[in-house]
């Protein structure tokens, strides 16, 4: 590997940062935050360190999914600012190094997009085929993603006494990618926004775009529905060779596989790993690694090029679907044992400092280990200062509240009338008056230094988005102890998943004489090896550290 190659495939080792531009920063004070609003926080992203932004949608839009209900996938919704603002904006990141992404959400539309309405209007419409219409589909409750709002993903229009498709909700009528116009207009969509200077899309709802859910009799859907993913990734490399897509797929292993293109690398460039996300909650839980042990060494390999995306919380519920019911209960005995703080059966509506009861240690802890899985790391935002929920929002808009800036009106948000926000901010213990960004600039302490140094340790360690992952032998059960290789060297993690100390002794291989281990987190120590290449660590409860392997004739920084 050439040390220019980290640049070439920046999204190996890019710090994600996920917002919602409605509740990030409003600067007009007309409730709703906005464009200008981001450019201005546009320096605090850049001293916290991320590489890249992932914007959610910003489109126009009825709004009934918190803009996954997309009305026009060419404009910007006017509560938020128009284009010459997403371009101003776009410039800033930019200038700072940092890119943008945004979210492609072209599995369904809006109700209220003009080629719904046009194709419901009748039988022969030119648009009719955007859309998947059946006369009497089987309409059982399988394939229902949101099971407490909706009975069946078939939906009548009486006017045209049809079934229309939506595997969402029913006022977001999925597109018909086997009609080639749609496969079309998706990639025009793509062109346009490129054009405009982002860096790739978050894609949503990858196996339903693609209709691989099963809904569909095979004879129905895209005779490859791969080869569709595959199609766009291309176009996208015509058109911008260093954009990326970064797919939200649910999925089993071998899924997974297939949506990156398998050793060629040629479908998604990048996939969030709910696997890993759900078995650390289930490790969380127990106080022991090796359900999350045993979800890393179950990571197939995969292309140089793709990479998998690691998050511990996002914008949606935190799903458990793909632990046994067992295991989900657990989870949820230890982070969300009240049934309002769950979901759909299957999901926790809460943050993460909530459900480790605030205790710092442990936050750090969970950070400490997310920056060094093997991946990309993925930060939605207020995750930096320790941001708590809503429960009284209900379901996923629980988590979906107003940045908190400062301890003044609306944690600094916006100064209009406070029934005018899209949520009210977040309040008892961690309301901004005890959690926000602006005292925790100045609090060398706070969570936010904290992340700050997690990030520019991490961007200066490709090893973690490159290198080879391997656990590591040794004798403290509470402790996940992981070796990260790379061409430019070497890193040791460990984090003790429980609250009480632990002493970890272990051995590395292929370490030479007077090599050494530095501190990259806590304090800079030296630690030293003996002639085995055995160290012994005392670890706090919940303790963690990042370890660099320096050798005397080496030339990386400790
Ligand atoms: C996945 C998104 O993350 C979620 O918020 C949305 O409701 C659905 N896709 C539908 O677009």
């Amino acid at each position: 590997m050439r040390i220019t190659d980290t640049s070439d495939l920046w999204w190996k080792t890019a710090v994600i940062y996920c917002l919602d531009v409605e509740t990030f920063m409003d600067w007009n004070d007309d409730g709703t935050g906005d464009f200008e609003g981001l450019a201005h926080r546009m320096d605090y992203l850049h001293e916290l360190g991320i590489t890249c932004l992932w914007l959610m949608p910003f489109y126009p839009t009825p709004d009934l999914d918190d803009g996954y209900d997309v009305s026009d996938f060419y404009g910007i919704d006017g509560r938020l600012g128009n284009h010459g603002d997403f371009v101003e904006m776009i410039r800033m990141a930019k200038d700072r190094g940092i890119r943008v992404i945004v979210d492609l959400v072209v599995n369904h539309t809006s109700d209220q997009h003009p080629w719904f309405l046009e194709a419901r209007s009748s039988r022969d419409n030119p648009y009719r085929d955007y859309y998947v219409w059946r006369d009497k589909p089987a309409r059982g409750k399988a394939d229902i993603v949101f099971p407490d709002q909706e009975s069946s993903v078939w939906e009548l229009d009486k006017k045209t006494n049809q079934f229309y498709l939506h595997h969402f909700y029913k006022f977001q009528p999925d597109l018909n990618v086997t009609n080639p116009k749609v496969r079309d207009e998706v990639a025009k969509i793509m062109g346009f926004w490129l054009q405009l200077g982002v860096s790739g899309f978050r894609v949503d709802a990858v196996p339903f775009l693609i209709d691989e859910t099963g809904v569909l009799k095979p004879e129905d859907a895209l005779a490859d529905p791969l080869d569709f993913l595959k199609s766009i990734r291309a176009f996208l490399g015509r058109r911008s060779g260093d954009s990326v897509m970064l797919g939200e797929a649910n999925l089993s292993r071998p899924e997974q596989v297939k949506y990156f293109g398998g050793k060629d690398g040629d479908g998604l460039t990048m996939q969030f790993d709910f696997i890993t996300m759900q078995n650390l909650y289930l490790s969380l839980a127990r106080e022991d690694p090796r359900p999350l042990e045993k979800a890393l060494k179950s990571r197939p390999i995969v292309a140089v090029e793709s990479q998998w995306a690691n998050f511990v919380r996002n914008h949606d519920e935190l799903t458990l679907d793909k632990l046994t019911d067992e295991e989900r209960e657990e989870v949820f005995a230890a982070f969300g044992p009240e049934k309002h703080m769950q979901v759909y059966g299957r999901g926790i509506i809460r943050r993460l400092p909530t459900m480790l009861q605030g205790d710092p240690r442990r936050i750090r802890m969970v950070y400490s280990l997310l920056f060094s899985l093997p991946g990309t790391p993925v930060l939605f935002y207020g995750e930096e200062i320790g941001m708590g929920e809503r429960l009284e929002a209900g379901d996923r808009k629980s988590v979906r509240t107003p940045m908190q800036w400062t301890n003044g009106v609306n944690g600094g948000f916006s100064n209009a009338p406070e029934s005018t926000l899209p949520s009210p901010v977040v309040e008892d213990g961690y309301s901004p008056e005890h959690v926000n960004a602006s005292e925790q600039r100045h609090d060398p302490e706070s969570l936010l230094h904290f992340m700050r140094v997690l990030i520019e340790r991490y961007r200066a360690s490709a090893e973690m988005g490159w290198g080879q992952y391997t656990a590591v032998k040794q004798g403290a059960r509470s402790v996940l102890v992981h070796t990260l290789v790379g061409a430019e060297g070497r890193m040791v993690a460990l984090h003790n998943f429980s609250g009480t100390p632990a002493a970890v002794t272990f051995t590395l291989e292929d370490v030479d004489r007077d090599d050494q281990l530095v501190d990259l987190l806590v304090d800079g120590r030296v630690i030293e090896l003996d002639d085995s290449g055995t160290a012994t660590i005392a670890m706090d409860g919940y303790g963690y550290r990042w370890l660099r392997v320096i050798r005397p004739t080496g030339k990386r920084l400790g």
